[in-house]
């Protein structure tokens, strides 16, 4: 059984050309790469690859990563400018034995002597989202760089039970130069072990990388969880555990498939949606909602829904 799971509803168009691919034997590796590129290439994602948000000295500082869940090889880039797909940097640097995890300079020498595709990351209208963002920060409004950012984070498995997970993101807006979140760290921004299967995490990195997270997934899969019940339980203990240690918790959602193509996805905050096609499932967006006691349920996005996502994405912008 093959398919392919993503954090957010921006994931649909990538894992729909990796569902095409791995309906045709297409392998994991593959399938996975090209659906994260898509997301990386589609300038109105704000969060990931062209478009993404840049930190507070208005550069893009792109994160990510590759696992092969068979050889449990990574490749992780941190904090690399002007390159157009650092997923396929990360994806390169997976095959190496050692010199996995490379981070700002290092980085971009490594993709120039590998011939990787430079670019300018930084589009006209995140320069406006930047100054508009300047502009509204007084001495009384704080700075905010959580809200409005997103990891695209996925977790593939072809018919041959080969495994992957992969990760891509611009972090948060206004970081500082050269901070680096949970996205390429192996264990919290992604994992996968193609005897088990994978989990990939969207939201606070520096809370997600205190629990490691999407490790945490996959061992209590190991265990003999559905990967719906071991998002549940990953995620839900993680966030009362910050809520009592530290009296607030970060958001955090992860997605997680195994390696049967079975599937789950768990969050601690309102909003989140999720991409996921399967040999037996149609590629598809779900928002992740809560009933009136706090349990999670899934709905799948409806044409309006989809609808204004897209209006919303590619709206005019304006400069304040
Ligand atoms: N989860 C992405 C980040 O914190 O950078």
């Amino acid at each position: 059984m093959y398919g392919i799971i993503a954090t957010w509803r921006m994931a649909l168009e990538g894992i729909s050309e990796a569902d095409e691919m791995l309906k045709k034997n297409g392998n994991a590796k593959d399938a996975i790469e090209t659906a994260i590129r898509a997301v990386e290439d589609f300038e109105y994602y704000k969060s990931v690859g062209y478009g993404g948000l840049p930190n507070e000295e208005m550069e893009v500082e792109l994160d990510a990563a590759f696992m092969d869940g068979d050889t449990l090889d990574i490749g992780c880039v941190g904090g690399i400018k002007d390159y157009a797909n650092p997923v396929s940097i990360a994806r390169k640097l997976s095959t190496y034995p050692v010199n996995n995890f490379l981070v700002g300079a290092g980085a971009e020498k490594f993709a120039h002597r590998h011939g990787f595709e430079r670019k300018n990351m930084l589009t006209e209208r995140a320069q406006i989202h930047y100054h508009n963002r300047v502009k509204e920060t007084t001495v009384q409004t704080e700075l905010k760089p959580y809200s409005g950012h997103d990891t695209v984070g996925m977790v593939c498995v072809d018919k041959e039970g080969h495994m992957t997970s992969a990760t891509s993101t611009s972090g948060l807006f206004m970081k500082h130069p050269g901070r680096v979140g949970d996205s390429p760290v192996a264990g919290s921004g992604f994992y996968v072990d193609s005897k088990v299967g994978g989990a990939s995490a969207t939201g606070l990195g520096e809370d997600v990388m205190k629990g490691c997270v999407s490790y945490e997934i996959v061992r209590l899969m190991k265990e003999g969880m559905h990967p719906q019940q071991a998002c549940e339980k990953a995620v839900k203990e993680f966030d009362l555990e910050l809520r009592e240690r530290r009296g607030k918790a970060g958001d955090m959602s992860l997605i997680a498939m195994n390696n049967k193509g079975e599937w789950g996805c768990a969050t601690n905050i309102e909003g989140f949606s999720f991409a996921v096609a399967t040999e037996i499932l149609k590629p598809t967006v779900y928002l992740v909602k809560f009933d009136e006691i706090g349990k999670q349920y899934f709905e799948e996005a409806s044409q309006e829904w989809m609808e204004n996502y897209m209006a919303t994405r590619t709206a005019p912008l304006i400069r304040k």
